[in-house]
């Protein structure tokens, strides 16, 4: 099998590096790629950028690669899964109709709603009356949510009511906006991918990520700043309960309105006193978790995108893990999230050793020298018996780089493996 995979992150680098893997994988060609990626694949250009659909159906094309995986959300909204799928080419990912429920978080709050699927109480707000009124009916803490995509940036959790509004005003004031406002959710959150050919749901195994810049949960939140797996705190059941009551339910939802969800449905859950809740829904893999579950996903990559991609997913035999937990660690730029600072060197990355570097905003200059090309830089993945040995090669590897000026969390995994975590 011939894989082109779309998109430029550690996520990409992640899927590229197990799809490398798979026997049944020739070629793994990736486009944009990035320079970590072009070590274990062939990176193709795609200079009118992922969203334009007839150039990524025309490079599939060209490529004669049997399937494409799309890994980032604006392709997808933006319909390249449709117009690939014109073409006669398998495409993991789904097509636009279908990534509205990532596209639009009310369409996800309308969805899950018909589907009977547990999530925050909501209010969708155009004016902001509405959304004054709204923030009083919940009380604080306070959550606004972009309507739109909005690249991590779109939500905003706080005490502070002048800022609530102030986030939603400049929401409303976009082109069409919308914002959604809803009630607080207490508990620990998981990030579970479920892999959809329409109809099968077949989840992956359970991650944590780590939304704000700061060790503690301080700071704005960002693209996300690390994540490990497994969950050994998450109550038993839990995968097969989300199955059963959040995917399964939406994915039929989805199918009986005509717009079938072919690819991962990334549910974001908030694990509170009452159950789990629907936190989010995201239409692709999620970054940096995909970097921690691949890395323990034992059965070949190839074959499960394909099942999913072709309508065969009941087919598939169960999938296999690594008795091993996996820790990622983000470095960052400095001045990320806000103001990413880039064009710096990078170096160290060859003395690494015990864990995989993983390449997301970088480049090379003019010299052929590595460096930051971007908020989110590397993301380093390490596998151990356990999270302590995972985490401490994880760091282990983070202090070998040098990015002048970068930062990171050092808490990643840390309250998990002290056993702090409860719900
Ligand atoms: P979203 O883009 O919807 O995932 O939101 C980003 C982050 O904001 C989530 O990962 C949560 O940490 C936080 N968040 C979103 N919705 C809620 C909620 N209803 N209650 C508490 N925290 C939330
Ligand atoms: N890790 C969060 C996301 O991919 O949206």
């Amino acid at each position: 099998m011939k894989v082109l995979v779309i998109g430029t992150g550690a996520r990409e680098h992640a899927l590229v590096h197990a799809l490398a893997q798979d026997s049944a994988v020739e070629t793994v060609v990736a486009a944009p790629g990035n320079p970590g990626i072009d070590q274990v694949a062939l990176c193709r250009d795609l200079p009118t950028g992922m969203t334009d659909g007839a150039a990524v159906a025309d490079l599939a094309v060209e490529l004669g690669v049997d399937l494409v995986v799309i890994g980032p959300e604006a392709p997808l909204v933006a319909g390249v899964a449709d117009t690939v799928r014109q073409r006669g080419v398998a495409v993991f990912g789904p097509s636009a109709a279908a990534a509205q429920l990532e596209g639009s978080k009310a369409f996800a709050k309308e969805v899950m709603a018909a589907a009977g699927v547990p999530t925050a109480l909501a209010h969708v707000c155009t004016t902001e009356d509405e959304v004054a009124a709204a923030l009083d009916g919940f009380g604080a803490p306070h959550v606004v949510k972009d309507d739109g995509l909005a690249a991590g940036k779109g939500v905003i959790v706080t005490d502070d009511r002048a800022a609530a509004l102030d986030h939603a005003r400049a929401c409303l004031a976009k082109a069409g906006g919308r914002v959604v406002v809803e009630e607080f959710l207490d508990g620990p959150e998981a990030s579970l991918f479920c892999i959809c050919d329409g109809e099968t749901v077949v989840p992956l195994a359970l991650a944590q990520d780590f939304k704000r810049v700061g060790d503690g949960d301080a700071g704005p939140n960002t693209g996300g700043m690390g994540a490990y797996s497994p969950l050994d705190w998450a109550p038993e059941g839990l995968v097969a309960d989300v199955v059963a009551r959040v995917a399964q339910p939406t994915i039929e939802e989805m199918a009986r309105r005509g717009t079938p969800f072919v690819g991962v449905l990334y549910v974001g859950l908030a694990l509170t006193s009452r159950g789990p809740r629907v936190v989010e829904f995201n239409a692709r893999f999620g970054d940096p978790e995909t970097q921690v579950v691949l890395a323990r996903l034992a059965t070949p990559l190839g074959a499960v995108l394909w099942s999913a991609a072709v309508g065969t997913l009941d087919e598939l035999a169960p999938l296999q893990w690594r008795d091993e937990a996996a820790v990622t660690v983000v470095v960052a730029s400095e001045g990320y999230p806000e103001a990413p600072v880039t064009g710096r060197p990078i170096s160290g990355v060859v003395d690494v050793r015990d864990a995989s570097v993983l390449h997301a905003g970088t480049a090379l200059d003019a010299e052929g020298l590595l460096v930051s090309a971007g908020g989110r830089v590397l993301s380093v993945v390490a596998l151990g018996r356990d999270l302590a040995e995972a985490r401490e090669r994880a760091y282990a590897a983070v202090e070998r780089i040098e990015l002048p000026g970068s930062h990171h969390r050092t808490d990643i995994a840390l309250a998990a493996q002290r056993g702090q975590i409860s719900c």
